[in-house]
């Protein structure tokens, strides 16, 4: 009869292990302050309770022992759960380098996935297993949250912005997916399953269900179809911003500074080119606002990503170290 009813969810990810400890910790920590103030409450009613009608308790002036220790175990008792949480917390942040990367796009009111050859899937993910694996999210409307219980991970998901999330299952398995904040009417149905498998499995799959595209293969062709191509040309420099080995550097700005070409410096080039010129360049890149969906954004960010620098050349608007 209890079979169904988990009150804690399976552990499937590196992880969810270290997010246990530190939750049981602090459940521990709770329960044993809860009995402990209880049972003071009631001994010390009980010890100094009123004998006489006309009874008045002694005042008490200063207590230093008692009040260092009030203060100073507890502090140091947060400060452990602080110094603890921060140090899980970015192991949850961080992915790993080798971390190979899915897209995923929130809309209301499904998941849609992408995989790294390109593959998609909505509210379903197939993953393999022990491999670390880095979301970059984006949502096309409001804001949803990203939430694998048995990975002890979540992220929101948010218009206009990438955040990310990363876990490495290490359970083959079916888990659930959930919609962590409240974004309609039918945010309760924004659910899905991850199901982790084998390596070889997950090969096997991935080549079932028809051939597909990687990501970059389809920006490849979305930026010949948008006509990015017609400026962004290695041999236009006038022009726009030599796009090859771009990725990931730090570039000056017209305006003063500079800024690393990362996704969020990419998608706001594409979506609002003013914003941020570069230096040299004239703002004369049209707007892709309202043209380009989340999707297509991310496949020719890909595609960019993949764009090496030429032999020799340099970047355009690289700042030397
Ligand atoms: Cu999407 Cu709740």
């Amino acid at each position: 009869m209890f079979r169904s009813l988990r009150i804690h969810p399976e552990a499937a990810s590196t992880i969810a292990g270290r997010v246990d400890a530190i939750y049981f910790f602090a459940l521990i920590v709770s329960v044993l302050a809860t009995i402990g103030i209880a049972a003071m409450v009631i001994y010390l009613t009980v010890r100094y309770r009123r004998r006489a009608a006309d009874e008045v308790g002694k005042p008490v002036h200063g207590a230093p022992l008692l009040e260092i220790a009030w203060s100073a175990i507890p502090f140091v008792v947060m400060l452990v759960c602080f110094g603890w949480g921060a140090k899980v917390f970015f192991a949850a942040s961080r992915p790993p380098e080798q971390a190979v990367e899915y897209f995923v796009v929130g809309k209301q009111w499904m998941w849609k996935f992408q995989h790294p050859d390109g593959k998609r899937e909505i509210n379903d993910l197939h993953v393999p297993l022990g491999v670390p694996i880095k979301f970059t999210m984006t949502s096309e409307d409001v804001i949803h949250s990203l939430f694998f219980p048995a990975f002890r991970v979540k992220s929101d998901v948010l218009p206009g912005r990438y955040t990310t999330v990363w876990f490495e299952a290490t359970k083959p398995g079916t888990y659930h997916i959930f919609c962590a904040e409240y974004c309609g009417a039918e945010h309760s149905k924004m659910i899905g399953r991850v199901i982790v498998m084998e390596p070889s499995d997950y090969q096997t799959w991935l080549a079932g269900g028809g051939a597909s595209q990687t990501a970059a293969a389809r920006g490849e062709e979305l930026f010949t179809a948008y006509a990015c191509i017609s400026c962004h040309r290695t041999d236009s420099r006038a022009r726009a911003p030599i796009l090859a080995g771009l990725f990931g550097k730090p570039v000056k700005l017209a305006q003063g500074g500079a800024v690393v070409a990362d996704e969020k410096y990419l998608r706001e080039s594409i979506l609002n080119p003013a914003a941020k010129v570069v230096a040299g360049y004239q703002p004369v890149m049209p707007t892709f606002q309202g043209q380009m969906g989340e999707e297509d954004l991310l496949q020719i960010i890909a595609y960019i990503k993949t764009l090496k620098p030429a032999a020799g050349g340099t970047t355009t608007g690289d700042v030397k170290p």
